[in-house]
């Protein structure tokens, strides 16, 4: 079920389409949903459709609209002429993104395809789930113990109700057929005037059909996103079981409190990662790589003994970032798609790197731009220096052999190739090609005028 507005999100993006560890709430259930083995997935859209539609991918799923939303009840009707006759029907919600696929499986057991399973748990701060109501259905009072006879909204409960602290998850498993007489037969009388999916309980209690319940291994899967608020705590949650599974395979983080993994971090022996960094997409660390503090870091390939300094910035987007072994990068760098460094490179403050290729033992130290340029060997380029590689409707190559030293504060107007061993003079606009081995200066000559006064001032 995906199709609420999420009002309390209080946003204009559609609930399920907020991300969680970078990837949408909704997108979670559907990979763990994917694993279950079923026959297909039904996902109920509504508020955002489209968009919600177009960002969500899993085998064997189709959508179902449903317009306008009058609850979960709502939304499966209009999913249950899309489930087969038979069998057992798995409910999600798409705002309880980390339930676990053996949870679930464990409650498509209990339905066997002939109870109503209800995935239960209990929580300090019941606040805003529906609470499971148990023992006698003539409900004198409130209790824990005996048999489930119904799930009381929040908005619903008796103040003696809201004290009850097993809550329903979101999660339940219902025999396909009976579940599509039920839907059926919902109504929408209540404080929110919602058909809610959870009156289906006692409808099969009053049916004499077994209501059964499971329990999650622990809250994290079962927590629902409803707020901002919610949402924090989850991904500290999530971020702190990424962290604590990174740090059992041996990477040692300076703090797990202050680590953000949104993708896939395959790390080597003996990696280091300093405070504040986020990963992104999907990096890989090789052995007794160093990450600095304040790093973000995104589809990037790192390799061996490679140094990244604080303040660095690798964003390798479709074409990817590759550092080469034991080169040092940062502090304040920036890579971009397609920086590919050899081994032994150094990258130094603010310098940026983009589409351009570093063979082994290159330099940029500082304050300098490198854009779609192949550089060899053992370069030295200069502080300040830049290739102008766009002329404004075109990009254009900067070819630079081993062993050059381009000094300071040059301008290589692409297209435009520096020979081996070429020095270019510091302060050049180099916009022809620079021979091999040679001296080359472009810039106006200096002169000093003997006998020249300053200007003085008029009395
Ligand atoms: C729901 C349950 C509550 C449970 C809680 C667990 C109902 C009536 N209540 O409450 O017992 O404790 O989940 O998190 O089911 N949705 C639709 N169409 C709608 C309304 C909602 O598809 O018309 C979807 C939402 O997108 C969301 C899910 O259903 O993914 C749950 O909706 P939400 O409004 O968050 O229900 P809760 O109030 O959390
Ligand atoms: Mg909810």
């Amino acid at each position: 079920m995906a199709a609420g507005k999420g009002t309390r999100m209080k946003s204009a993006l559609p609930k399920v389409l907020h991300k969680l560890a970078g990837r949408s709430l909704l997108q979670h259930v559907l990979q763990t949903a994917s694993r279950l083995g079923a026959d297909g997935i039904v996902t109920v859209t509504g508020h955002g459709a489209d968009e919600v539609e177009a960002a969500a991918t899993a085998p064997n799923l189709r959508f179902v609209r449903q317009m306008p939303q009058l609850g979960t009840g709502h939304a499966l009707q209009q999913a249950a002429p899309f489930l087969h006759a038979s069998g057992t029907t798995l409910i999600l919600n798409g705002d309880v993104p980390l339930i676990e696929a053996d949870t679930a499986r464990a409650l498509v057991e209990a339905c066997g395809g002939e109870r109503l399973a209800l995935l239960t748990i209990h929580l300090a701060d019941p606040t805003g789930y529906g609470r499971i109501l148990r023992g006698d259905p003539a409900g004198r009072s409130a209790t824990e113990g005996g048999r489930v006879h119904g799930i009381r909204e929040h908005r619903d409960a008796t103040l003696i109700e809201r004290n009850i602290r097993e809550v329903y998850t979101g999660v339940m498993a219902a025999p396909t057929a009976h579940l599509k007489r039920w839907l059926a037969a919902l109504t929408n009388d209540n404080s929110q005037g919602e058909y809610y999916l959870t009156d289906v309980v006692a409808m099969a209690v009053a049916e004499g059909l077994p209501v059964v319940t499971a329990h999650p291994q622990g809250d994290t899967e079962v927590l629902g996103v409803n707020s901002p608020v919610q949402l924090a705590d989850l991904e500290r949650r999530l971020q702190r079981r990424q962290a604590d599974a990174l740090m059992d395979a041996g990477v040692r983080l300076a703090d797990p409190a202050r680590f953000d993994l949104r993708g896939e971090l395959v790390c080597g022996q003996d990696v280091e990662i300093d405070v504040n960094c986020v990963f992104e997409g999907r990096v890989t660390l090789g052995d007794f790589v160093r990450i600095g503090a304040n790093c973000v870091i995104r589809n990037a390939v790192i390799a061996a003994r490679a140094t990244i300094h604080p303040f660095t910035h690798i964003d390798g987007e479709a074409l990817g970032v590759s550092v080469g072994e034991g080169a040092l990068v940062g502090p304040f760098a920036r890579l971009r798609p397609g920086a590919q460094l050899g081994p032994d490179v150094h990258i130094g403050n603010f310098v940026e790197v983009k589409n351009s290729t570093l063979a082994r033992g290159a330099k940029a130290n500082h304050l300098a731009y490198l854009g779609d340029a192949t550089v060899g060997e053992r370069v030295n380029y200069g502080a300040g220096s830049i290739t102008a590689n766009y002329d404004g409707a075109n990009k254009h190559r900067t070819l630079i052999g081993a062993d050059v030293h381009v000094g300071s504060n040059c301008v290589l107007v692409a297209p435009v190739t520096l020979g081996k061993g070429a020095t270019i003079g510091g302060g050049s606009t180099i916009s022809k090609d620079a021979p091999a081995g040679q001296l080359t200066v472009a810039r106006g000559k200096q002169v000093s005028l003997a006998g020249w006064k300053r200007p003085v001032k008029k009395g």
